[in-house]
């Protein structure tokens, strides 16, 4: 399918609930509990080391990334894009800002974790040059494994190396 344009800005208070919700729908599905709570959420907004990005089509809200910036790598805590608009190159746009913002910030490895039932994000994350290191049994609730990709920044993504 053809790509579909997004613009993307930092979040703000009014986009909240609606990335709390994606996350419960899409990442949190059949898990106990809410995790990533409008509180949660929130906080993560303020944060001086987290990035909140929002991707919008046509005024629209159409997808978020949370990004946390440490020291020596990022890490992706939530992606998500609306079902809708999903395989039209909106994560794509999203993934490439970060991966240029966190390598701005001096950083040269992002990582990122995924319910090891998650096919899409796996190909997604491959398709981006991530590599897998690694599995981390029970992780999500002692429900699901985990799957654990990396992406060296600065080199090629055919490259890559763990
Ligand atoms: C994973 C996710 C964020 C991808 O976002 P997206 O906007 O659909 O991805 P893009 O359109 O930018 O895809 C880029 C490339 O990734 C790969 N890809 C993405 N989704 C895929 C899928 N379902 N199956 C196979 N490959 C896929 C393809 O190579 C694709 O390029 P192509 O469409 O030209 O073939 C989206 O599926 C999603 O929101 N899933 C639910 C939430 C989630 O799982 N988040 C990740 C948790 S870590």
């Amino acid at each position: 399918m053809s790509k579909l344009p997004c613009t993307l800005r930092l979040a703000r208070g009014s986009d909240i609930q609606q990335i709390a919700v994606m996350s419960r729908c899409l990442i949190e599905v059949g898990l106990h509990g809410w995790t990533w709570h409008p509180t949660r959420i929130a906080r993560a907004l303020r944060g001086r080391e987290t990035c909140v990005l929002v991707a919008e089509v046509e005024g629209r809200f159409a997808g978020f990334a949370i990004t946390e910036f440490g020291d020596a790598r990022a890490h992706l805590s939530l992606f998500a894009v609306q079902p809708a608009h999903q395989r039209r190159g909106i994560g794509l746009a999203m993934i490439e800002w970060i991966m240029e913002s966190v390598l701005t910030a001096g950083i040269t490895q992002i990582d990122v974790e995924m319910r090891s039932n998650n096919f899409a994000a796996r190909c997604f994350y491959e398709a981006l040059g991530f590599l897998p290191t690694g599995q981390l049994a029970g992780y999500y609730q002692n429900i699901e494994t985990a799957v654990r990709m990396q992406r060296r920044l600065g080199l090629p993504a055919t490259t890559s190396t763990q």
